[in-house]
């Protein structure tokens, strides 16, 4: 059982990508609502296609670098040998 049940919403970054939209599609179909981020608002219009019949349960936030907005990130990535 997840620690965290549905109908709880998870945040999805970089939600275009390519892993991420198998992660918000499995999510959704768990029951879970989803608030992905994008870089820039046009990267939404496939999204919101895609995955226009969870109405509200899934919603987008525009995010134009997430190192900007959480310079958390970089701090943790630097670290790391392999990152993106
Ligand atoms: N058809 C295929 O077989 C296919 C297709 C795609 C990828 N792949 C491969 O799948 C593997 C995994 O792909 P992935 O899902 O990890 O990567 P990805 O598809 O490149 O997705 C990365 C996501 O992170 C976002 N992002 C990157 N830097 C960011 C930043 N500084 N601030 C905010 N968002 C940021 C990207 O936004 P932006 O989109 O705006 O850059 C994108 O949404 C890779 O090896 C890739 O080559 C295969």
């Amino acid at each position: 059982m997840p620690a965290v049940a549905p109908p709880a919403k998870a945040l999805v970054t970089g939600a275009n990508g390519f892993i991420a939209v198998w992660v918000v599609r499995r999510l959704l179909e768990e029951g879970y609502s989803v608030r992905g981020t994008i870089r820039s608002e046009d990267k939404g219009t496939h999204l919101r296609q895609l995955f226009n019949s969870y109405g509200d349960k899934f919603e987008l936030a525009v995010v134009p670098d997430i190192t900007v907005a959480c310079p958390i990130i970089t701090d943790v990535l630097a670290s790391c040998s392999i990152s993106r």
